[in-house]
């Protein structure tokens, strides 16, 4: 089960018992992995009302109750880290808006200031602080967002990056901030730590993001320390530049690390086939799982019934 933001948050962004409960019906149904909803890291990167987050010892016990009903039920659980960047809410963060440069965010939304190096060291500890909150929580990992325009994300391209230092220009400086914030979280979460990235072309394709430039992202993450990459795409099966391949297959090209794929995995077959033609070692099924809480166990059944034997459990 990929991210997906409820905004079923207290107004601190505590875990309240309905997103417990919500959570705990999912791995009931027998999911396997359970990557809980974009958690802000700080105040300033807060982007929903309702938001998870997860920076002062006030979030712990939710976040405790949280893993602990996950596990309870049989699956294994990771808290996505977010930044919102240029998309964060200030109406919900009480703060300025800030990204990687002062460029205009789509929408209506405000100019952010741009941060600066230190900015940038700070919000990476950020990262790590709410990743050790996280372990302290239970959760078996964390997954940083690099994903959807939020700030990791905006650092990544061409259009909303035009810095001039070590964190601009090139596609390996653009991704040095990716690299070095999983580095910190890897540091302070633990070597026990499950730390996935998630990250998606969408837009950058329209500024002229390039297998190379793919490449680069994967080779840097790598060097970040991660153990899972997931990948978010539009449709788990389209085909990216041309080459007659997805995005996921691609990724899997260039990397050993297991993949996650999600977008539009809406069957238990379609699931079954982003695994088996090796779309992604993992498929994430996100709004279907989100309308149906027992879609795993209705996919268990279905798949066993289709090779002859007995749903596991
Ligand atoms: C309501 C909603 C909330 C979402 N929240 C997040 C999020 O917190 N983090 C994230 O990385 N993606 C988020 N996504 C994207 C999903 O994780 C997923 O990639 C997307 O919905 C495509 O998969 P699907 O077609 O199976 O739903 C969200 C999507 C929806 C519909």
């Amino acid at each position: 089960m990929p991210p997906m933001v409820r905004e079923h948050g207290d107004d601190d962004g505590c875990v309240t018992d309905d997103v417990v409960a919500y959570y705990r019906r999912r791995a009931a149904a027998g999911t396997g992995l359970i990557i809980v909803e974009a958690t802000a890291v700080e105040p300033a990167g807060r982007t929903w009302p309702g938001g998870l987050c997860a920076y002062t010892p006030a979030h712990l016990p939710g976040l405790r109750a949280l893993a602990g009903a996950i596990h309870a039920e049989g699956a294994a659980a990771l808290l996505q880290l977010v930044h919102g960047g240029p998309k964060a809410t200030p109406r919900v963060s009480g703060r300025e808006t800030v990204a990687a440069s002062a460029v205009q965010p789509s929408g209506s939304r405000a100019m952010p200031r741009a941060l600066t190096v230190e900015d940038v060291r700070r919000t990476q500890l950020h990262f790590a602080g709410a990743a050790e909150l996280a372990m302290e929580a239970g959760f078996d990992g964390v997954e940083v967002h690099g994903a959807h325009g939020y700030l990791l994300d905006a650092f990544l391209s061409r259009k909303y990056n035009v810095r001039d230092d070590e964190y601009g220009g090139s596609m390996e400086n653009r991704v040095r901030v990716l690299t070095e914030t999983c580095r910190s979280v890897r540091e302070w979460a633990g070597a026990g730590a499950l730390l996935a990235c998630r990250f998606s072309l969408f837009n950058k394709l329209h500024e002229g993001f390039s297998p190379a430039d793919l490449a680069t992202l994967v080779r840097g993450l790598e060097a970040g320390g991660v153990d899972l990459l997931h990948v978010s795409t539009l449709a788990v099966f389209g085909e990216y530049f041309d080459t007659g391949r997805s995005l996921g297959q691609l990724v899997k090209e260039l990397t050993d690390l297991p993949t996650i794929v999600a977008g539009g995995l809406r069957e238990p077959a379609d699931a079954e086939r982003a695994v088996s033609q090796g779309h992604g070692d993992m498929a994430a099924v996100g709004t279907a799982m989100m309308r149906d809480a027992d879609w795993s166990r209705r996919a268990a059944g279905l798949l066993h019934e289709e090779k002859g034997d007995q749903p596991a459990g």
